[in-house]
Protein backbone atom coordinates (compact mmCIF):
# COMPACT_ATOMS: atom_id res chain seq x y z
CA UNK A 1 0.00 0.00 0.00
CA UNK A 2 1.44 2.80 -1.25
CA UNK A 3 -0.74 5.57 -0.40
CA UNK A 4 -2.07 6.26 3.04
CA UNK A 5 -5.67 4.93 4.10
CA UNK A 6 -7.21 7.92 4.38
CA UNK A 7 -6.12 9.00 1.05
CA UNK A 8 -7.21 5.39 -0.48
CA UNK A 9 -10.73 6.30 1.82
CA UNK A 10 -11.25 9.31 0.62
CA UNK A 11 -11.29 8.27 -3.06
CA UNK A 12 -13.81 5.42 -2.62
CA UNK A 13 -15.96 7.73 -0.86
CA UNK A 14 -16.22 10.52 -3.09
CA UNK A 15 -16.80 7.81 -6.13
CA UNK A 16 -19.50 5.93 -4.26
CA UNK A 17 -20.97 9.53 -3.28
CA UNK A 18 -21.17 10.52 -7.16
CA UNK A 19 -23.28 7.43 -7.65
CA UNK A 20 -20.23 5.04 -8.48
CA UNK A 21 -21.22 1.83 -7.50
CA UNK A 22 -20.21 -1.69 -8.30
CA UNK A 23 -22.79 -3.92 -7.75
CA UNK A 24 -22.71 -6.21 -5.82
CA UNK A 25 -21.69 -4.82 -2.80
CA UNK A 26 -20.08 -7.29 -0.55
CA UNK A 27 -19.94 -6.16 3.28
CA UNK A 28 -18.09 -8.08 5.84
CA UNK A 29 -19.31 -7.58 9.30
CA UNK A 30 -17.86 -8.59 12.53
CA UNK A 31 -20.43 -8.66 15.84
CA UNK A 32 -18.85 -9.18 19.45
CA UNK A 33 -21.07 -6.96 21.39
CA UNK A 34 -22.05 -10.17 24.31
CA UNK A 35 -21.79 -13.44 24.09
CA UNK A 36 -21.72 -14.69 20.45
CA UNK A 37 -18.83 -14.80 18.01
CA UNK A 38 -20.16 -13.61 14.89
CA UNK A 39 -18.62 -12.84 11.04
CA UNK A 40 -21.18 -12.66 8.64
CA UNK A 41 -21.07 -11.61 4.43
CA UNK A 42 -23.85 -9.96 3.11
CA UNK A 43 -24.55 -8.88 -0.32
CA UNK A 44 -26.29 -5.94 -0.97
CA UNK A 45 -27.68 -5.49 2.41
CA UNK A 46 -30.09 -8.24 1.82
CA UNK A 47 -28.17 -11.23 0.80
CA UNK A 48 -26.61 -13.22 3.22
CA UNK A 49 -23.44 -15.23 2.09
CA UNK A 50 -22.58 -16.62 5.45
CA UNK A 51 -23.18 -15.92 8.71
CA UNK A 52 -21.56 -17.64 11.51
CA UNK A 53 -21.89 -17.36 15.06
CA UNK A 54 -20.46 -19.03 17.69
CA UNK A 55 -22.31 -18.90 21.13
CA UNK A 56 -20.37 -19.15 24.57
CA UNK A 57 -23.82 -19.13 26.22
CA UNK A 58 -22.53 -23.02 27.55
CA UNK A 59 -19.58 -21.54 28.85
CA UNK A 60 -21.60 -18.74 30.92
CA UNK A 61 -24.68 -20.97 31.69
CA UNK A 62 -23.07 -22.59 34.67
CA UNK A 63 -22.54 -18.56 36.12
CA UNK A 64 -26.38 -17.84 35.87
CA UNK A 65 -25.36 -15.65 33.22
CA UNK A 66 -22.39 -13.75 30.97
CA UNK A 67 -19.44 -12.70 32.66
CA UNK A 68 -17.63 -10.14 30.82
CA UNK A 69 -14.04 -10.93 31.20
CA UNK A 70 -14.75 -14.61 30.01
CA UNK A 71 -16.76 -13.49 27.10
CA UNK A 72 -13.81 -10.92 25.74
CA UNK A 73 -11.32 -14.18 26.11
CA UNK A 74 -13.29 -15.93 24.04
CA UNK A 75 -14.26 -13.16 21.38
CA UNK A 76 -10.44 -13.75 20.83
CA UNK A 77 -10.13 -17.08 20.69
CA UNK A 78 -12.25 -17.55 18.13
CA UNK A 79 -12.54 -14.71 16.27
CA UNK A 80 -9.94 -15.33 13.60
CA UNK A 81 -10.98 -19.14 13.09
CA UNK A 82 -15.11 -17.54 12.72
CA UNK A 83 -13.60 -15.24 10.31
CA UNK A 84 -12.10 -17.65 7.71
CA UNK A 85 -15.18 -19.75 8.36
CA UNK A 86 -17.45 -17.06 7.10
CA UNK A 87 -15.42 -16.51 4.18
CA UNK A 88 -14.92 -19.89 3.36
CA UNK A 89 -18.72 -20.32 3.68
CA UNK A 90 -19.05 -17.48 1.32
CA UNK A 91 -16.68 -18.57 -1.25
CA UNK A 92 -14.57 -14.84 -1.10
CA UNK A 93 -11.46 -14.22 -0.19
CA UNK A 94 -10.58 -10.81 1.96
CA UNK A 95 -9.99 -9.25 -1.48
CA UNK A 96 -13.51 -9.70 -2.39
CA UNK A 97 -15.41 -7.24 0.14
CA UNK A 98 -16.12 -3.85 -0.30
CA UNK A 99 -16.07 -2.29 3.03
CA UNK A 100 -15.39 -4.11 7.08
CA UNK A 101 -18.74 -3.31 9.70
CA UNK A 102 -18.34 -3.78 12.83
CA UNK A 103 -20.52 -3.00 16.19
CA UNK A 104 -19.30 -0.69 18.05
CA UNK A 105 -21.76 0.02 21.12
CA UNK A 106 -23.90 -1.19 23.11
CA UNK A 107 -22.48 -3.88 24.57
CA UNK A 108 -19.77 -5.21 26.94
CA UNK A 109 -16.91 -3.19 26.48
CA UNK A 110 -13.74 -5.79 26.35
CA UNK A 111 -16.25 -7.52 24.23
CA UNK A 112 -17.01 -5.16 21.86
CA UNK A 113 -13.09 -4.44 21.39
CA UNK A 114 -12.64 -7.69 20.42
CA UNK A 115 -14.32 -7.06 17.49
CA UNK A 116 -13.38 -3.69 16.58
CA UNK A 117 -9.76 -4.61 17.04
CA UNK A 118 -10.15 -7.45 14.30
CA UNK A 119 -12.66 -5.20 12.34
CA UNK A 120 -9.57 -2.34 12.44
CA UNK A 121 -7.05 -4.35 11.35
CA UNK A 122 -8.69 -5.73 8.62
CA UNK A 123 -9.81 -2.55 6.92
CA UNK A 124 -6.25 -1.08 7.61
CA UNK A 125 -4.89 -4.21 6.08
CA UNK A 126 -6.86 -4.43 2.78
CA UNK A 127 -7.71 -0.24 1.90
CA UNK A 128 -11.37 -0.74 2.48
CA UNK A 129 -13.53 1.72 4.38
CA UNK A 130 -14.24 0.74 8.28
CA UNK A 131 -18.41 1.15 9.21
CA UNK A 132 -19.58 1.37 12.45
CA UNK A 133 -22.63 -0.11 13.37
CA UNK A 134 -25.11 0.45 16.54
CA UNK A 135 -26.00 -2.69 17.76
CA UNK A 136 -29.82 -2.20 18.02
CA UNK A 137 -29.78 -0.91 14.38
CA UNK A 138 -28.21 -4.13 13.68
CA UNK A 139 -31.50 -5.86 15.46
CA UNK A 140 -33.88 -3.76 13.52
CA UNK A 141 -32.34 -4.70 10.43
CA UNK A 142 -32.47 -8.31 10.71
CA UNK A 143 -36.39 -7.72 8.93
CA UNK A 144 -34.43 -6.31 6.04
CA UNK A 145 -32.50 -9.53 5.65
CA UNK A 146 -36.14 -10.50 5.28
CA UNK A 147 -38.51 -8.60 3.35
CA UNK A 148 -37.82 -4.90 2.97
CA UNK A 149 -38.79 -2.08 5.43
CA UNK A 150 -41.98 -0.26 4.54
CA UNK A 151 -41.68 3.78 5.64
CA UNK A 152 -42.37 5.16 8.01
CA UNK A 153 -41.77 2.22 10.56
CA UNK A 154 -41.89 0.97 14.31
CA UNK A 155 -39.85 -1.46 15.33
CA UNK A 156 -40.05 -2.97 18.82
CA UNK A 157 -36.65 -4.62 20.52
CA UNK A 158 -36.88 -6.55 23.04
CA UNK A 159 -33.55 -8.56 24.02
CA UNK A 160 -31.74 -9.31 27.07
CA UNK A 161 -30.04 -6.36 27.19
CA UNK A 162 -32.92 -3.97 25.75
CA UNK A 163 -36.19 -3.33 25.81
CA UNK A 164 -37.27 -0.22 22.92
CA UNK A 165 -40.13 1.41 20.75
CA UNK A 166 -38.38 2.68 17.33
CA UNK A 167 -39.88 5.51 15.13
CA UNK A 168 -38.23 5.13 11.21
CA UNK A 169 -39.11 7.74 8.78
CA UNK A 170 -36.29 5.84 6.78
CA UNK A 171 -33.18 4.06 6.21
CA UNK A 172 -30.52 5.00 9.09
CA UNK A 173 -33.34 7.60 10.67
CA UNK A 174 -34.57 6.13 14.08
CA UNK A 175 -36.46 7.87 17.12
CA UNK A 176 -36.75 5.66 19.88
CA UNK A 177 -40.12 6.79 21.36
CA UNK A 178 -39.92 4.66 24.52
CA UNK A 179 -37.34 2.83 26.13
CA UNK A 180 -37.36 0.64 29.36
CA UNK A 181 -36.44 2.59 32.52
CA UNK A 182 -35.19 -0.36 34.41
CA UNK A 183 -34.55 -3.88 33.73
CA UNK A 184 -35.06 -5.35 29.57
CA UNK A 185 -37.47 -7.25 28.79
CA UNK A 186 -35.44 -10.38 28.37
CA UNK A 187 -33.80 -9.85 31.63
CA UNK A 188 -37.10 -9.99 33.33
CA UNK A 189 -37.75 -13.26 31.77
CA UNK A 190 -33.98 -14.56 33.35
CA UNK A 191 -34.35 -13.34 36.40
CA UNK A 192 -38.05 -14.57 37.13
CA UNK A 193 -36.88 -18.24 35.44
CA UNK A 194 -33.97 -17.78 38.18
CA UNK A 195 -36.72 -17.39 41.12
CA UNK A 196 -38.34 -20.59 39.78
CA UNK A 197 -35.20 -22.71 39.58
CA UNK A 198 -34.76 -22.76 35.64
CA UNK A 199 -32.08 -22.96 33.88
CA UNK A 200 -30.12 -19.56 32.06
CA UNK A 201 -31.13 -18.29 29.53
CA UNK A 202 -34.69 -18.75 31.05
CA UNK A 203 -37.10 -17.18 28.39
CA UNK A 204 -37.28 -20.17 26.48
CA UNK A 205 -38.17 -22.18 29.79
CA UNK A 206 -41.02 -19.36 30.51
CA UNK A 207 -42.00 -19.51 26.98
CA UNK A 208 -42.42 -23.37 27.93
CA UNK A 209 -44.04 -23.56 30.95
CA UNK A 210 -46.57 -20.61 30.61
CA UNK A 211 -48.37 -22.95 27.69
CA UNK A 212 -49.33 -25.40 30.61
CA UNK A 213 -50.04 -22.71 33.58
CA UNK A 214 -52.85 -20.50 33.47
CA UNK A 215 -52.65 -16.76 34.57
CA UNK A 216 -54.53 -16.44 37.73
CA UNK A 217 -51.82 -14.53 39.33
CA UNK A 218 -52.38 -11.20 39.73
CA UNK A 219 -49.06 -9.08 39.00
CA UNK A 220 -48.60 -5.33 38.30
CA UNK A 221 -48.72 -3.95 34.91
CA UNK A 222 -46.48 -0.82 34.97
CA UNK A 223 -46.19 2.53 33.82
CA UNK A 224 -49.42 1.93 31.84
CA UNK A 225 -50.00 5.83 32.52
CA UNK A 226 -47.05 6.67 30.58
CA UNK A 227 -47.04 6.95 26.87
CA UNK A 228 -43.80 5.04 25.58
CA UNK A 229 -41.49 3.93 28.20
CA UNK A 230 -41.58 0.54 29.46
CA UNK A 231 -40.34 -0.86 33.23
CA UNK A 232 -39.89 -4.86 34.02
CA UNK A 233 -38.26 -4.65 37.65
CA UNK A 234 -41.17 -4.07 39.76
CA UNK A 235 -42.66 -7.13 38.31
CA UNK A 236 -39.96 -9.29 38.97
CA UNK A 237 -40.06 -8.14 42.38
CA UNK A 238 -43.71 -8.62 42.57
CA UNK A 239 -43.01 -12.66 41.16
CA UNK A 240 -40.41 -12.93 43.67
CA UNK A 241 -42.15 -11.63 46.89
CA UNK A 242 -45.42 -13.69 45.57
CA UNK A 243 -43.01 -16.48 45.52
CA UNK A 244 -41.36 -15.91 49.36
CA UNK A 245 -44.57 -15.02 50.63
CA UNK A 246 -45.89 -18.52 49.79
CA UNK A 247 -43.42 -20.32 50.55
CA UNK A 248 -43.31 -18.85 53.94
CA UNK A 249 -47.24 -19.96 54.45
CA UNK A 250 -46.29 -23.26 53.25
CA UNK A 251 -48.05 -22.68 50.24
CA UNK A 252 -47.53 -24.31 46.48
CA UNK A 253 -47.79 -22.14 43.47
CA UNK A 254 -47.40 -24.19 40.41
CA UNK A 255 -44.58 -22.92 38.29
CA UNK A 256 -46.69 -23.20 35.46
CA UNK A 257 -49.17 -20.61 36.18
CA UNK A 258 -46.20 -18.35 37.64
CA UNK A 259 -45.12 -18.71 34.09
CA UNK A 260 -48.00 -17.61 32.41
CA UNK A 261 -49.03 -14.92 34.59
CA UNK A 262 -45.77 -13.10 34.46
CA UNK A 263 -45.69 -14.48 31.00
CA UNK A 264 -49.51 -12.16 30.29
CA UNK A 265 -48.12 -8.92 32.05
CA UNK A 266 -45.06 -8.52 29.66
CA UNK A 267 -46.58 -9.37 27.26
CA UNK A 268 -50.10 -7.43 27.57
CA UNK A 269 -47.81 -3.90 28.16
CA UNK A 270 -45.30 -4.69 25.37
CA UNK A 271 -48.81 -5.19 22.62
CA UNK A 272 -50.20 -1.98 24.31
CA UNK A 273 -47.61 0.16 24.06
CA UNK A 274 -46.60 -1.01 20.62
CA UNK A 275 -50.28 -0.84 19.02
CA UNK A 276 -50.22 3.02 20.91
CA UNK A 277 -47.10 3.56 18.88
CA UNK A 278 -48.90 1.82 15.68
CA UNK A 279 -52.30 3.78 15.57
CA UNK A 280 -50.70 7.80 17.14
CA UNK A 281 -48.05 7.84 13.95
CA UNK A 282 -50.06 5.92 11.78
CA UNK A 283 -48.15 3.45 10.72
CA UNK A 284 -48.04 0.43 8.37
CA UNK A 285 -44.85 -1.82 9.28
CA UNK A 286 -44.34 -2.88 11.87
CA UNK A 287 -40.95 -5.22 13.12
CA UNK A 288 -40.14 -7.25 15.53
CA UNK A 289 -36.31 -7.52 16.99
CA UNK A 290 -34.39 -9.27 19.63
CA UNK A 291 -34.25 -12.62 21.23
CA UNK A 292 -37.47 -12.13 23.05
CA UNK A 293 -39.03 -12.08 19.41
CA UNK A 294 -38.87 -15.76 19.75
CA UNK A 295 -41.58 -15.92 22.28
CA UNK A 296 -44.84 -17.74 21.30
CA UNK A 297 -46.89 -15.77 23.29
CA UNK A 298 -45.74 -11.96 22.10
CA UNK A 299 -45.73 -13.31 18.38
CA UNK A 300 -49.35 -14.85 18.51
CA UNK A 301 -50.54 -11.33 20.35
CA UNK A 302 -48.44 -8.91 18.25
CA UNK A 303 -49.88 -11.15 14.67
CA UNK A 304 -53.78 -11.33 16.13
CA UNK A 305 -53.85 -7.24 16.58
CA UNK A 306 -51.44 -6.44 13.59
CA UNK A 307 -54.07 -8.62 11.34
CA UNK A 308 -57.03 -6.60 13.10
CA UNK A 309 -55.39 -3.12 12.06
CA UNK A 310 -54.45 -3.88 8.74
CA UNK A 311 -50.47 -3.59 9.82
CA UNK A 312 -48.07 -5.77 8.47
CA UNK A 313 -46.15 -7.56 10.58
CA UNK A 314 -41.99 -9.18 9.93
CA UNK A 315 -40.62 -10.99 12.74
CA UNK A 316 -37.43 -12.92 11.76
CA UNK A 317 -36.36 -16.44 12.53
CA UNK A 318 -34.86 -16.99 15.29
CA UNK A 319 -31.27 -17.10 13.88
CA UNK A 320 -31.77 -13.96 12.70
CA UNK A 321 -33.83 -12.68 16.24
CA UNK A 322 -30.96 -13.54 18.52
CA UNK A 323 -27.04 -12.07 18.06
CA UNK A 324 -25.38 -12.42 14.51
CA UNK A 325 -23.28 -10.33 12.29
CA UNK A 326 -26.08 -10.23 9.43
CA UNK A 327 -28.01 -7.63 10.30
CA UNK A 328 -24.84 -5.70 11.05
CA UNK A 329 -24.04 -5.90 7.80
CA UNK A 330 -27.01 -4.89 6.65
CA UNK A 331 -27.22 -1.60 8.67
CA UNK A 332 -23.57 -1.09 6.83
CA UNK A 333 -24.79 -1.47 3.63
CA UNK A 334 -27.25 1.51 3.81
CA UNK A 335 -24.33 3.29 5.84
CA UNK A 336 -22.09 2.55 2.73
CA UNK A 337 -23.91 3.73 0.42
CA UNK A 338 -24.87 6.83 2.40
CA UNK A 339 -20.98 7.66 2.79
CA UNK A 340 -21.28 6.98 6.26
CA UNK A 341 -18.10 5.74 6.96
CA UNK A 342 -16.07 5.65 10.32
CA UNK A 343 -12.49 6.86 10.56
CA UNK A 344 -9.66 4.68 12.15
CA UNK A 345 -9.43 6.13 15.60
CA UNK A 346 -13.12 4.45 16.36
CA UNK A 347 -13.76 3.45 19.61
CA UNK A 348 -16.09 0.92 21.49
CA UNK A 349 -19.14 2.48 23.49
CA UNK A 350 -20.22 0.23 26.38
CA UNK A 351 -23.69 2.50 26.47
CA UNK A 352 -23.93 4.43 23.20
CA UNK A 353 -27.28 5.79 22.11
CA UNK A 354 -29.33 4.48 19.08
CA UNK A 355 -29.41 7.98 17.05
CA UNK A 356 -29.35 8.78 13.05
CA UNK A 357 -26.05 9.20 13.61
CA UNK A 358 -25.06 5.86 13.49
O1 LIG B 1 -31.13 -10.71 21.58
P1 LIG B 1 -30.57 -11.72 22.50
O2 LIG B 1 -30.09 -13.03 21.92
O3 LIG B 1 -29.37 -11.17 23.31
C1 LIG B 1 -29.25 -9.85 23.67
O4 LIG B 1 -28.74 -9.04 22.84
O5 LIG B 1 -29.67 -9.57 24.81
O6 LIG B 1 -31.70 -12.02 23.59
C2 LIG B 1 -31.56 -12.97 24.62
C3 LIG B 1 -32.78 -12.90 25.52
C4 LIG B 1 -32.62 -13.68 26.81
O7 LIG B 1 -32.97 -12.85 27.88
C5 LIG B 1 -33.61 -14.84 26.66
O8 LIG B 1 -34.15 -15.31 27.88
C6 LIG B 1 -34.67 -14.22 25.79
O9 LIG B 1 -33.95 -13.42 24.85
N1 LIG B 1 -35.50 -15.21 25.09
C7 LIG B 1 -36.83 -15.37 25.30
C8 LIG B 1 -37.25 -16.45 24.50
N2 LIG B 1 -36.16 -16.92 23.81
C9 LIG B 1 -35.10 -16.14 24.19
N3 LIG B 1 -37.66 -14.69 26.09
C10 LIG B 1 -38.94 -15.06 26.11
N4 LIG B 1 -39.43 -16.10 25.37
C11 LIG B 1 -38.63 -16.82 24.57
N5 LIG B 1 -39.12 -17.84 23.85
ZN1 LIG C 1 -28.54 -8.25 20.91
Amino acid sequence: MNKHWNEIIKEKKEKVLSGDLEYPIRILAIETSCDETSVAIVEDGQRILSNVVSSQIDIHKRFGGVVPEVASRKHVEGINYILEEALQEANLSLDEIDAIAVTYGPGLIGALLVGLSAAKAIAFAKGIPLIGVHHIAGHIYANQLVTPMKFPLIALVVSGGHTELVYMRDHLEFEVLGETRDDAAGEAYDKVARALHLPYPGGPHIDRLAKQGKPIIPLPRALMDEPYDFSFSGLKSAVINTLHNAARRSEVIKKEDMAASFQEAVVDVLVEKTFRAIVDKDIKHLVLAGGVAANSELRRRLTEKANELDVSLTIPPLSLCTDNAAMIASVAYYAYIKGKWSQLDLNSIASLPLSTNN
